[in-house]
């Protein structure tokens, strides 16, 4: 959906995965194949790996002569000359077999991704033996699918030059050398190929610079997904909506800028129409300047990413949709910028919330909280079974935690305790952070109920409870992915800049709330 004119060359550009069964010593279609190897230990091949004599060995010899091989993420890339063989072989190292997990399968499959993209291959192939690695077939596969996916991951969308250089990859094949999980491993691949299109999205959108994503351009991109889906639906608030719902903290924080904040609301009914839904709460504020308590101008132009939660809800909604999961989900995204204009929100000024408590406006800057202060209030009305809002609310949450983590914070223990079964299957790290009373005193306002900012120490969970104030009597967990939306280096299966970070995570939420 980037930019107009260039929707097909985005999806024609898609990986195509398939899932096939290796016969042993054959293949008729051969790319470059991959195989991961641990560090460590004496290698065997096993009798339906799809690799001759001669490349068994070869491979035997390699990793004998040098065990660093092995090392994790180390890739040797060579050209067997003999045997039935793929014209070319990438070994990629696993690191030693007790220290290895699944996020360390994404990570080096990511690595086979890269190293065939550079060396301009069309098609990979990537043996993944569960007796090998000891870990279920249908499980690799997905984890596989994933790093090389979104390893790859570039926002090319507004380059005009430079744009041939270096054929893609087009082809990811997952080679299972037994026959009898065919089926289970693909279905798991085809759930991994929807759960990273989800994360394309939610980094596409987070990628995009203010003057293109616009709330307007956000709520209308959001139309566009639920098009021809029968169970999505959006409904898009604009101000004078908003006013009338009373939604003046939201309000506050809009008007500052000229564009116009719109409330974006994506349902999915994949369950009973009679279950309560889970609601997902995403902070989009698609350019935060500070406001009147303006921002230092350095790296005030990653604030374009300040919606970044709202792109990870309305990714983990469509893949819940494009799943079919058995569930009904509900994103709200309150979508607005936070400028300092004329009529902006100034220090000290205090808004009525939709809730009817009202809130000293300490810093400008702090606008996050008051967005989602409504939008948390709004969720009420859903009698929600959990809510989740995810927020790039503090830098403070940064300084605590480092930029690959999450920071998680709510009363009920349950719902985080999925959560955090979530970031472990899914490699999303997230931990927890304490809200207990001694926070909450720190928000308390002389003039209004609350204040939206009580100075820098602990920024990250006086603001967690600031939230909790808006929150019904429902289970609600907060996420603050202030670091892990925007990295500033690489990490081993996402490139710098947006992450897509809380699609995978929520996806796997709903998908465990559904096997339940
Ligand atoms: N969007 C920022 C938080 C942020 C900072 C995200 C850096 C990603 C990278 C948020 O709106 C903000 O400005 N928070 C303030 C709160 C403070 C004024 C209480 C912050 O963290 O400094
Ligand atoms: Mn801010
Ligand atoms: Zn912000």
């Amino acid at each position: 959906i980037f930019p107009p004119g260039r929707e097909e060359e985005i999806l024609k550009s898609e990986l195509k995965v398939t899932v096939r069964n290796a016969v042993a010593g054959t293949d008729p279609d051969w790319g470059c194949l991959g195989i991961f190897v641990f560090q460590g230990e004496r290698f065997e091949a096993a009798d339906n790996w799809p690799v001759g004599q001669e490349t068994r060995d070869l491979i035997r010899k390699i990793l004998k002569r040098n065990d660093l091989a092995g090392k994790l993420y180390r890739e040797t890339v060579f050209f067997p000359e003999h045997g039935p063989a793929p014209p070319m072989i990438i070994l990629i190292g696993l690191g030693k077999r007790d220290e290895f997990t699944l996020d360390k399968l994404r990570g080096a499959a990511a690595k086979a991704g890269k190293a065939a993209q550079s060396h301009r291959e069309e098609k990979l192939i990537l043996l993944l033996d569960p007796s090998y690695l000891r870990i279920e077939g249908p499980e690799a596969a997905g984890a596989a699918v994933e790093g090389v996916t979104l390893g790859l991951y570039r926002f090319s969308a507004f380059k005009t030059l430079d744009r041939e250089e270096g054929q893609d990859l087009q082809f990811l094949t997952i080679l299972v050398p037994e026959r009898s999980r065919l089926k289970a491993v693909r279905a798991e691949v085809a759930v991994a190929v929807k759960i990273c299109r989800a994360a394309y999205l939610a980094r596409d959108l987070t990628s995009m610079p203010a003057n293109e994503l616009t709330p307007a351009v956000l709520a209308e991109k959001a139309q566009i997904l639920a098009e021809g889906r029968a169970k999505l639906t959006v409904t898009i608030l604009s101000a004078p909506e908003m006013k009338r719902l009373g939604m003046n903290s939201l309000l506050g924080v809009a008007s500052g800028s000229d564009q116009e904040p719109k409330f974006i609301i994506v349902s999915y009914l994949g369950g009973d129409e009679a279950t309560s839904p889970v609601v997902f709460v995403g902070k989009a504020l698609t350019f935060d300047s500070g406001g009147i308590s303006l921002k230092p101008a350095e790296k005030m132009d990653e604030m374009k990413s300040d919606m970044a939660g709202g792109a990870a809800v309305l990714g983990a909604v469509s893949a819940a949709a494009d799943l079919e999961l058995p569930i009904n989900v509900v994103a709200l995204i309150p979508a607005t910028e936070n400028m300092p204009g004329g009529k902006a929100c100034r220090p000290g000024d205090i808004l009525r919330s939709m809730s009817g408590k009202t809130i000293e406006v300490i810093n400008t800057d702090a606008e996050g909280r008051l967005i989602l202060a409504d939008a948390l209030h709004y969720a009420s009305r859903f009698e929600p079974a959990a809510i989740i809002d995810v927020a790039t609310l503090t830098g403070a949450c940064i300084v605590a935690l480092g930029e690959q983590v999450t920071g998680m914070m709510g009363a009920d223990g349950p719902l985080k305790e999925e959560i955090k079964r979530a970031s472990q299957q899914t490699g999303e790290m997230v931990w927890e952070l304490p809200l207990w009373e001694n926070y909450h005193e720190q928000i308390k306002s002389e003039v209004a109920d609350f204040k939206n900012s009580a100075g820098r120490t602990g920024g990250a969970i006086t603001a967690a409870a600031f939230l909790s104030k808006f929150v019904g009597p429902y289970p609600w967990v907060h996420l603050d992915i202030a670091g892990p939306a925007w990295l500033t280096k690489e990490t081993a299966y996402q490139p710098k800049g947006a992450s897509g970070v809380g699609v995978r995570l929520l996806v796997r939420f709903l998908r465990n709330r559904c096997r339940k």
